[in-house]
């Protein structure tokens, strides 16, 4: 039995965590202001240790860091809207960098035995660079203050193994999608936004022609790669991307999810959004020879989620 720290365990990347780590039998702190995360995400489970809290609280977090001597930390606190970033970006830096920064140097200078820090970083990152497949040593261009944060805070992980032999590894993740997958906002993963709109029977704005494809991810997947990540004690001071290999256009995902629902998704169409890249998908080589191994296709991905909406 480990004792994990997840920040941002009430979101949707972190509550799929969790309970996945639960299953394992480890003990679970979650840390989550729930701006963004939702209680009712995580299970009642005398194995998960719940506090409402910002990871910007740095009196609290030292306090935790130091008492609770985890095995394995879980970097998945953000403010995970672009739009938001843009926004507000000094505000959003100070969650998305500093607060991860002030974590790890809190462990370097109480020298906590953490055996491994995990920090998800964004395809974000590549930007404008069109090169496809996207590979961890493709060329960066972070183009908002999301990815700004998000390629500097990966930097400062690697660079904290480097300098100061912390156990640290980054992932990017492209589309992830599925299950507890927050549809609240315009700026929500476009899966979450078709979901809701299938369900309720509402519309959906498809921005351009539908052509654009996406390397769409299944949550499961994802935990799949999160926890190989860390259990491997060699793998350190390295970034991952994590996708799932394959793209799709976004109007074969709606064709595939208008069959499993078997629903007509009304559509509003509109010109394409400023910004919005054309391609992408990854290239998983680096972790899936690691031993990664994506089980989940689009349409068995699709089903599950349906399933749990
Ligand atoms: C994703 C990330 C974003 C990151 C980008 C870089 C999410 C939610 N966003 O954006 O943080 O900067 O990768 O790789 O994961 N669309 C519609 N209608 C909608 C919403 C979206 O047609 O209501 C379209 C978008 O214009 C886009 C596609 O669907 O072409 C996917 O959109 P989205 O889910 O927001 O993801 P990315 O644009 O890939």
């Amino acid at each position: 039995m480990s004792k994990v720290l997840v920040t941002g365990g009430a979101g949707f990347v972190g509550s799929n965590l969790t309970d996945e780590l639960v299953e394992d039998g480890d003990e679970v702190i979650v840390v989550d202001d729930l701006s963004m995360g939702i209680l009712e995400n995580l299970k009642k489970s005398p194995q998960i240790k719940f506090y409402q809290k910002s990871i910007t609280d740095y009196e609290f977090m030292k306090k935790l860091l130091i008492n609770e001597e985890f095995d394995y930390i879980y970097l998945l606190a953000a403010v995970a809207s672009v739009a938001d970033s843009v926004a507000r970006p000094y505000e959003t830096h100070k969650i998305n960098q500093d607060a991860n920064i002030f974590i790890l140097e809190t462990i370097r200078k109480h020298k906590l035995n953490v055996k491994k820090i995990l920090f998800t970083s964004s395809a974000a990152i590549y930007g404008s660079n069109l090169q496809l497949p996207k590979k961890e040593d493709s060329p960066v261009d972070p183009l908002t203050p999301y990815a700004i944060d998000k390629f500097a805070t990966e930097r400062f992980v690697i660079d904290y193994g480097r300098l100061y032999g912390l156990p640290t590894v980054a992932v990017r993740f492209f589309n992830v999608y599925g299950p507890r997958q927050n549809p609240q906002s315009p700026y929500s993963g476009v899966l979450s936004l078709i979901s809701q709109a299938i369900k309720h029977r509402s519309a959906f704005t498809l921005f351009g022609d539908g052509k654009q494809t996406r390397d769409f991810v299944f949550i499961k997947d994802v935990i799949q790669a999160l926890i190989l990540l860390t259990k491997q004690n060699k793998v350190t001071q390295q970034v991952f991307n994590v996708g799932s290999g394959q793209f799709v256009s976004l109007l074969q995902v709606i064709k595939t999810y208008e069959s499993i629902s078997n629903t007509q998704l009304k559509m509003i169409v509109r010109p394409e959004r400023l910004g919005d890249i054309k391609n992408s998908y990854a290239n998983i080589d680096k972790i899936e020879l690691l031993g990664y191994n994506p089980k989940f296709d689009i349409e068995t991905g699709l089903r599950l989620y349906w399933k749990s909406l």
